[in-house]
């Protein structure tokens, strides 16, 4: 027996007896399960697109001949007005009619009397929830690109201002090599425009309509499957009404696009404290964005990069969760897909709010070009120069590499960079040395001799920068 065959009088006012399936049950359901098994304390997040879904499935119907014209009209004016209630915040969520889908449908027979209880014809909460959460999460990720895009405009504009600065560039946390500020901008800009791709992945696959699925198999009726995917803007419907019903793949995928981002900001954040640092001092967040101590007056905590490095672990931890939520899932829908809620809920809340504090923070960065010029200055850092530079006098490059690694011990016991040595000094490791070393013995020098496509060179820099931000104009 569907709902729709309900007689009035059948209805049952006991909260704990559900009007829509009670038919066959001859007890009401335990308090506490109905408690456990409602999703509506949460689910209720989906309102709009619920009702959004219903007036196209209801257009539908009218189409089909299954509601006459006026049974339509009744029925987009009842949700209308449910949807105006529930964004107003007047509405009243009922834990007894369990989730957002019952609750919506109880109003509107309650407002429009039996006509009400026509809407769920060839429907089921299984191919209406499953198109309920395509449609929110589309809108989600429509609300996330431009924090996203902000974001990588920010970072690329620093980096064109700060293409001349020069900072030690590390490989395991060790001076390596200078390399410009902005040109280690401009490498999380990379990770964020390929996340930026993977998300826009993400809604390419999920926009497909489920809605006809019905339960598991399909509908009765004479559905029209490509109106109602049209009326949700959907590019088509989805091929096959068991898999409609059954994967949350698409929330899975976001999740991984949102582990993935959270991963790249996470560790920028690692950067931003470590050079926020006294032993570091590279850079200054604007007081705004840190917080003090309770107990330290001296203290300048950089609280939102710390927080977004942390709330990696719960976005983490949500994409973990709808992948063990999906594993070994019979075909097709299972109750246990009512927990892929909250963990994309979050996963999106969370994701929202940290490219927010970050697209305010990032541009407000000042860089503190001596610290990083002083600091590129220590440890050595144009030893590859040197060896190369011994390389073009004809050195083959594993003696100059030792060539160069003798006269770094020496400038380690001497307590001098390369740069600082005289002449005479380097002589001792190779008559090959003359006084052109200066030249790329200089920070200067060598980031400006890393000049071709993806190299640490201003020039290169500026030419990067100018490049990512003609992409960035290219999205809507
Ligand atoms: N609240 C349910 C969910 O989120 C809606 C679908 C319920 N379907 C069912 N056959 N019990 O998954």
């Amino acid at each position: 027996m569907s709902k729709s065959d309900i007689p009035e009088s059948e209805k049952d006012d006991n909260p704990t007896t559900n009007q829509s399936w009670g038919g066959r049950f001859n007890e009401p359901v335990d308090a506490f399960v109905a408690r456990f098994t409602a999703s509506v304390l949460f689910d209720q997040r989906l309102a709009q697109q619920d009702i959004q879904g219903s007036i196209a499935h209801a257009k539908m119907l009218e189409q089909a001949g299954v509601l006459s014209s006026s049974e339509l009209a009744a029925i987009c004016d009842g949700l209308q007005q449910i949807a105006a209630e529930i964004a107003g915040g007047s509405f009243d969520w009922s834990v007894a009619l369990e989730d957002v889908h019952m609750n919506i449908e109880a109003a509107l027979t309650d407002r429009i009397g039996v006509v009400g209880k026509k809407l769920h014809t060839g429907r089921s909460r299984n191919d209406q929830v499953a198109t309920d959460i395509r449609l929110w999460l589309r809108d989600q990720i429509d609300s996330i690109q431009p924090l996203l895009t902000k974001l990588q405009q920010g970072i690329i504009e620093l980096a064109a201002s700060e293409a001349e600065t020069i900072m030690p560039g590390f490989t395991h946390l060790q001076t390596a090599q200078p390399v410009t500020f902005g040109h280690h901008l401009l490498a999380w800009n990379e990770m964020l425009e390929r996340d930026f791709g993977r998300l826009l992945d993400c809604r390419k696959r999920l926009n497909q309509s489920p809605l006809g699925a019905a339960a598991l198999a399909g509908t009765t009726y004479p559905i029209n499957r490509e109106f109602t995917a049209a009326q949700l803007n959907f590019d088509k419907p989805t091929e096959n009404s068991l898999d409609s019903v059954s994967d949350r793949d698409f929330a899975i995928e976001f999740c991984a696009f949102a582990s993935m981002l959270m991963t790249h900001m996470s560790r920028m954040s690692e950067e931003l404290v470590l050079w926020t640092s006294a032993q570091f001092q590279f850079i200054d967040l604007p007081d705004r964005f840190c917080t003090g101590s309770s107990i330290m007056p001296q203290k300048k905590n950089p609280d939102v990069p710390e927080l977004v490095r942390g709330k990696t672990g719960r976005v983490n931890g949500h994409l973990i969760a709808l992948l063990t939520l999906m594993k070994s899932q019979p075909l097709a829908y299972n109750k246990d897909n009512q927990e892929d809620k909250e963990p994309l809920f979050d996963a999106v809340d969370t994701v929202a709010d940290c490219l927010r504090a970050f697209g305010d923070m990032i541009p407000a960065i000042r860089a503190n070009s001596e610290s990083m010029f002083e600091a590129a200055r220590r440890g050595f850092s144009t030893a590859t120069d040197l060896a190369d530079y011994l390389v073009g006098k004809g050195i083959p490059f594993r003696d100059s590499h030792e060539i160069v690694g003798k006269s770094v011990a020496y400038g380690v016991d001497q307590g001098k960079d390369l740069s600082e040595m005289s002449l005479a000094e380097l002589q001792q490791f190779s008559d090959q040395i003359e006084e052109d070393v200066f030249e790329i013995l200089s920070l200067e020098g060598s980031v400006a001799a890393r000049n071709h496509i993806g190299g640490t060179a201003p020039q290169q820099v500026r030419a990067a920068a100018q490049r990512a931000l003609a992409l960035l104009k290219t999205r809507n």
